[in-house]
């Protein structure tokens, strides 16, 4: 397994449309366990391909031990809103509240294409939301008023400069560069 890259806010792939997987191969595999690697190396929950700079419809999401590889996933319920604190892999530093459903049923396939659905609420739903809207080219930024987005943006200009050519080598980040937020485990 191996740390992969992981581009930043600004890369055009983070606002690309995804496409649909129609076979797992030995590639792929390596790639789902890539992103493992990665999205634990990075301190995340939740990772999708455009972020490791990829164009499949997969992304991963690990929440309080459960993990879950979503190919081709789509959402097919959601109920209630909640708002809560999100960040991104691919916005390091950031942070914002988000409104969406609080509960949401996802269908997809896992990563021997056999197909699951899962009822998630809380972090899980969130997470799940937050990964999905990456494979269709949005970011959570999308969802703040005016005024915090560019103040989200502001405080971005003074980041991306760490980030050369938009990309994140995290498997040189140590502890003390992935910074000590208040809450880490919601870079999704
Ligand atoms: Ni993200």
């Amino acid at each position: 397994m191996s740390i992969l890259d992981i581009r930043v806010l600004g890369d055009p792939i983070l606002r690309q449309a995804t496409t649909p997987v129609r076979a797992m191969t030995e590639e792929l595999h390596r790639l789902v366990a890539d992103m493992f690697d990665t999205m634990h190396h990075a301190r995340g929950i939740g990772l999708a391909a455009p972020q490791v700079g990829r164009t499949e419809r997969l992304a991963i999401v690990e929440v309080d031990d459960e993990r879950f590889v979503m190919i081709n996933p789509e959402i097919i319920e959601r109920s209630g809103r909640a708002k809560g604190e999100e960040g991104c892999l691919s916005i390091p530093d950031i942070y914002a509240d988000v409104e969406r459903p609080e509960t949401v049923t996802v269908r997809a396939l896992d990563e021997h294409m056999t197909p699951y659905e899962i009822e998630a609420s809380e972090l899980l739903a969130r997470c799940i939301q937050h990964e999905i809207d990456h494979l269709d080219g949005k970011l959570f930024l999308d969802y703040l008023s005016v005024l915090k987005r560019t103040a989200a943006l502001a405080k971005w200009k003074l980041e991306q400069g760490k980030y050369p050519g938009y990309i994140r080598r995290v498997a040189l980040e140590t502890p003390e560069d992935r910074g000590e937020h208040e809450h880490p485990e919601e870079e999704l």
